[in-house]
Parts: structure tokens; sequence; C-alpha cells
């Protein structure tokens, strides 16, 4: 067979070969002369039958850079650390025994006291030294405008105190939202008509941010999504001298499936309505529609534009590309939130083995980062953060 013959071909079989050993003629080389087979001897060091070809002219060969982990390791284009983590923390006070969530395996309701410290100090132990603080409400307390909110004495400001107490350093996030006190499940107030009334709302949320500030806050988080909360927010607070206290907006929040097991968590997803009070069964009239892109640049203008520290999207698997939109809108640090759906489906496909937990955690914790996240909100911050410390 000459040249010619192979170039139509691609490959030809050579003379006294061994049945499966073959000349592969590269169709890109072409112009080459054909390599010919080492009279068919297999090559040391492959399987038999592997095809013996000429070598391709790369100038440029990626995977030389993938050769070895200390390489791989060295070019790293970004890292996680504990130091990137914010630990959401359910408490309660209705008992003094940690209650597990069912929908959320080996994340638990907090007692109020000693194991809402003894949990900090663990994740502390792992170099996780932010948390988030949410409090799951006694139903008595709850009512239509959730004053509980602000209560100075209220489990969500008592948590606060009692962590800054115990760690000074500790950077303690809280959530800014009526929905854990609110009966009707909203984050805002509900008119008869099932209307999220915003400005209305926002004088609570004003409320409820300082008094968290009072209690020793450091970050305080609106998850919302009212209109210009941020804005009446950071007013709110420095008119009662707490201009150093943060504030990390839910920037891009979304209505999303995947809170379903918080609600568990906390019991506060909206409730049935009545006759004479419409209560909307979702929270599709101030969340962000999750198709949409282009309205997360519009809350991101304003959002930065009313003075927020850091800008949040939220959920955070299946919105990596608002996580980059952000990272690439404006310079504030962005967050991320891994949330409660997506804690609950690695949990339950690991504990059938049908994935491998450790490394499908740290795949996803890596590519909140690649996007562009610098802080994530996860419920896997201490198993993560062992897992980051070589703990199997
Ligand atoms: C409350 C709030 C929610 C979450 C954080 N803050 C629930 C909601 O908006 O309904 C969800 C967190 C999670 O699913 O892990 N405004």
């Amino acid at each position: 067979m000459n040249t010619q013959q192979l170039r139509g071909l691609g490959r030809a079989p050579c003379t006294g070969c061994h049945r499966r050993s073959l000349v592969i003629r590269n169709v890109a080389e072409a112009t080459r002369p054909a390599v010919v087979s080492t009279n068919g001897k297999a090559r040391a060091g492959v399987p038999e039958g592997t095809p013996i070809v000429t070598p391709q002219d790369l100038p440029s060969r990626p995977r030389r850079n993938r050769r070895s982990e200390t390489f791989r390791s060295a070019i790293r284009e970004c890292i996680v650390s504990p130091a990137n983590f914010i630990l959401p923390i359910f408490v309660h006070e209705e008992g003094s025994t940690n209650i597990p969530i069912a929908s959320m395996p080996g994340i638990f309701r907090l007692a109020y006291g000693k194991n809402v410290i003894d949990y900090v100090a663990e994740a502390r132990s792992y170099g996780v030294n932010q948390v988030v603080v949410f409090p799951k409400t006694p139903d008595h307390l709850k009512t239509p405008t959730a004053e509980e909110a602000f209560n100075p004495n209220g489990l969500s400001q008592r948590t606060i105190r009692l962590l800054k107490d115990n760690f000074p350093d500790l950077e303690v996030y809280t959530d800014v939202a009526l929905d854990p006190y609110n009966s009707d499940g909203h984050d805002g107030i509900v008119s008869d008509a099932g209307v999220i009334l915003n400005d209305e709302t926002i004088e609570y949320l004003c409320r409820q941010a300082v008094s968290q500030a009072q209690a020793g806050a450091d970050v305080v988080s609106p998850s919302d999504m009212m209109d210009g909360r941020v804005g009446a927010i950071r007013r709110a607070l420095d008119r009662e001298g707490f201009t150093n206290v943060s504030i990390m907006s839910y920037t891009a929040k979304y209505a999303s499936a995947y809170y379903g097991p918080f609600r568990d968590a906390l019991a506060s997803a909206p409730k049935p309505g009545q006759a004479h009070r419409r209560i909307p069964p979702n929270k599709k009239t101030y969340q962000m529609d999750p198709a949409n892109y282009r309205e997360a640049v519009r809350e991101a203008k304003a959002d930065e534009a009313e003075g927020a520290d850091i800008m949040m999207v939220k959920p955070g698997m299946p919105y990596l590309d608002v996580v980059r939109l952000l990272r690439e809108t404006s310079p504030l640090p962005v967050a991320v939130y891994h949330v409660s759906g997506e804690y609950a489906m690695l949990k339950a496909a690991a504990e059938r083995g049908w994935l491998n937990e450790k490394d499908a955690v740290l795949e996803a914790m890596t590519c909140f980062r690649r996007a562009g996240a610098d802080l994530i909100l996860t419920y896997y911050g201490i198993e993560a953060s062992k897992w980051l410390a070589g703990e199997k």
C-alpha cells in the first residue's frame, strides 16, 4: 500500500503483524511518512492492541500541565478554605436537646445555650469562623406582622449575644426577613388581598436589623427581596450609630424549589390562607424568577448603590452563571448560598452509595470559587473543613 492509499484509508495492516496490531496513519498528518511497526512486536508498557501511530505535531498539549498532583496544585486557579465558609445554624429552645431535621441528615436545630456554643466551637476548631443564625420561633410568638423579629430579647438576638460573648472574634451574620416570625409564613407583611406589602415591611426589617446590631451582629443579611431594603437598613443602622455593621444582601435570590428542607427546619413555609385572607402559596412576587439573568444585573446595581457590602446569589449550584455575572458586574465580594435542598440531594445520594460524598462536596465548593464566589454559605461547613484538613 502506498502513501496515497494510506491517506485514503487512514490505516493499514502491517505485514507480519499480529491480528490486532495496526499501523494507524494519522489522517491529520497524512503528508508525513508513515511510521512502520516494529515488526509486529508489541511496544513495551502498553496493552497489546495499542495502535502504533506517528506522534502528532502539537505545539500545545494542555495535558502537560496536568501531569502530577504537585504541578496541578501549583497552578490551581482557585482554592477552597474553611475561611470562605459561613455556617448556618438553626437554634431552638423547646427543650435542651438538639432536634434532627429529617430532610437534612446530620443537621440539627441546636438547643439554645451550651449546644450552640459546642457546635460553633467545633466549627472554629476546623477554621470556620463565620456563622449565620436562624431561629426556630415557637408558633405562639408568630403574628401577621412578625413583631418578634425585633424583640430585643428574641431567640435570634439572644443567640447573637451568646455567640459574641463566647467568641468575640466570630463573624456573626443574621437573616433579615420576617418569615420565621410571621404567622402567614411570608418574608413580608401580607395584606388581606394577598399582597406582600413592600414599604411597610421595610419599616420592620429596619427595626429587626437594628435589634440584631444592638445584640452584637457583625453582618446583617436581608433575605426578603423587598425593593429598597438595603438602603433603608443602611440608613437605620447608621442613624443608630452602627456604621461598622455590614450588610450582606441576598441580591439575586430566586423563588426556588430548593428551599424546602430549610422551611421544614424552621416550620416557616407559607401557610394556607382563609376566605377573608388570601395567603400566596409561594414567594414569586418578591423572589426572582429562575428563568431570569438580566434581572440580576438590575438587582445588583440597586444593592450596590444602596450600600451593600457583600452581594449574594441563592441557590448555588444551579445558579453559577449568576455568581459569575455578579463577580463581573461589581467589585463587591460575592457570596453564594449552597441551600438546604442542595445539601439534601448530596446527602441522599451519598447515603445510597450513589456518590462519593467528600469528592462531590469538595467539587461543588471548588466550583463556587471558580464561578467567582468569595464566601460560601453551606451546611457542609464543618464536614467540608474536616475533609480539607485531611480527615476521612
Ligand atoms: C428566609 C430564608 C430562606 C432561606 C434563607 N433565608 C427561605 C426562604 O426564602 O423561603 C433558605 C435557605 C436554605 O434553603 O438553605 N427568608
